[in-house]
């Protein structure tokens, strides 16, 4: 196999970490990955040519025009210049590996929730007004930001704190909007703006809603980047708790059962059963998919854990009991946590599992009740919620 720098269309480009110094004698100097070459000062009108990346023949060939002996002499040039690593084969450039939101994957999936981006582009338009000002927390690909500004913004703030907020700033150049969207890459808790906002526009919601920090994100935007009768989107969020049947299978794949011993015990000689006593009081499993939830025996209503008016709220809900009757009996008792978000008036999205949309990207969490297995129609079981440290747990009894 032809390495593919040898290759005639291969491209070249500048090391991205070289260093030139000019030298008395009238050479340059040129330092990359702690070495140093000494060329020509005609090097620097072809280090110029490969400032973007190009075919060596093709500056090659634009260097005839000059005469045969400096063709001559620059190609040998160029050539010393590769193999002296100051080119570099463009297409083995330096490569990132990306995690937590500058995953590009994390994004499609966002995007490609049509249910909940164009309910919140809905909400924008309903809410934005001509002339506002704009503070979009966690801007990610840009989506809300954009859709702030088309819907007559005169400045937008896109606060992100992560990589992505390069990506957005591409895409704001793309549309046309950049001298419209001012991109601040900084949590928003460490963000100062020359201005106060008239909306503030979010998508922090995770799978477990409050666990971005929705509520203290809010709460110091409202004090220190919004003015005082601010709108802000979403409005609310309300985190219920449906009781439901935990199958055997969804247990069998996710935690330790007698079941799974059994097993274990036929397959690899080994008595796993104390794994069991373990686990008894983990109460927190896998997220799943609402889409899979729903075909899940639900053992009563939802009930609702929290109702968070994020135009003044600024704590997460401190812990709250309730009680709940269930109408069908379950071998095993669990809880899926999903939320509702009003975006605006009449505008809302909801990862109810009885109620997501098929594009929902978001998961639920799942809990399962400790202290007690099975549960039978009428019986009035005690539920615990609490979100103090910024995750939900529930506890059931
Ligand atoms: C769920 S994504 C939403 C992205 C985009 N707005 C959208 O709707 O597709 C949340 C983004 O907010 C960023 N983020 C979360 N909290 C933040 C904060 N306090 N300050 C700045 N960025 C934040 C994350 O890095 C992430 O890119």
């Amino acid at each position: 196999m032809p390495d593919s720098a040898d290759a005639p269309d291969a491209l070249f480009v500048l090391a991205p970490e070289i260093a030139l110094s000019l030298r008395g004698d009238g050479h340059v100097q040129i330092s990359v990955g702690g070495r140093h070459h000494v060329a020509s000062i005609r090097s620097l009108g072809i280090l110029e040519q490969f400032a973007r990346p190009r075919p060596i023949h093709e500056v090659v060939e634009g260097l005839r025009a000059a005469g045969m002996e400096e063709f001559i002499e620059s190609t040998s040039l160029v050539m010393r210049l590769r193999d002296e690593g100051v080119l570099v084969d463009a297409t083995r450039g330096s490569v990132r590996v990306a995690s937590g939101f500058d995953k590009p994957w994390v994004h499609v999936a966002m995007l490609d929730d049509l249910t909940r981006t164009r309910a919140f582009a809905l909400a924008i338009r309903e809410v934005v007004r001509p002339g506002d000002v704009v503070v979009e927390i966690g801007t990610g690909t840009g989506v809300l930001a954009v859709e702030a500004a088309r819907a007559g913004a005169r400045r937008v703030y896109a606060i992100e704190e992560g990589g992505i907020a390069e990506a957005a700033r591409r895409v704001f150049e793309a549309n046309g909007v950049s001298d419209r969207i001012e991109v601040v890459r900084e949590r928003s808790t460490r963000v100062k703006l020359p201005e106060q906002a008239d909306v503030l526009v979010s998508e922090v919601l995770g799978n477990d809603p409050l666990a971005e920090d929705i509520v203290g994100i809010f709460g110091d935007a409202r004090r220190r980047l919004l003015k005082r009768d601010a709108r802000v989107v979403p409005r609310s969020v309300d985190v219920f708790a449906l009781p439901v049947e935990l199958p055997d299978e969804f247990l069998t794949s996710h935690t330790f059962t007698d079941r799974n011993a059994a097993r274990w015990q036929q397959a690899l000689g080994i008595d796993f059963r104390p794994l069991a006593t373990f686990a008894a009081d983990i109460v927190n499993l896998p997220n799943v998919k609402p889409q899979e939830a729903s075909r899940w025996s639900a053992v009563a209503d939802p009930v609702r854990l929290a109702r968070i008016g994020l135009q003044a709220v600024d704590e997460p809900p401190s812990e709250m009991v309730t009680s709940f009757v269930a109408t069908h009996p379950a071998r095993v008792l669990g809880f899926v946590l999903y939320f509702e978000a009003e975006l605006a008036p009449g505008i809302g999205i909801s990862t109810s599992p009885s109620a997501s949309a098929d594009d929902n990207c978001w998961s639920c969490r799942v809990f399962r009740a400790v202290g007690r297995r099975d549960v039978a129609a009428g019986e009035t079981i005690r539920l615990e919620f609490s979100a103090a440290t910024g995750e939900s747990v529930l506890r059931a009894f």
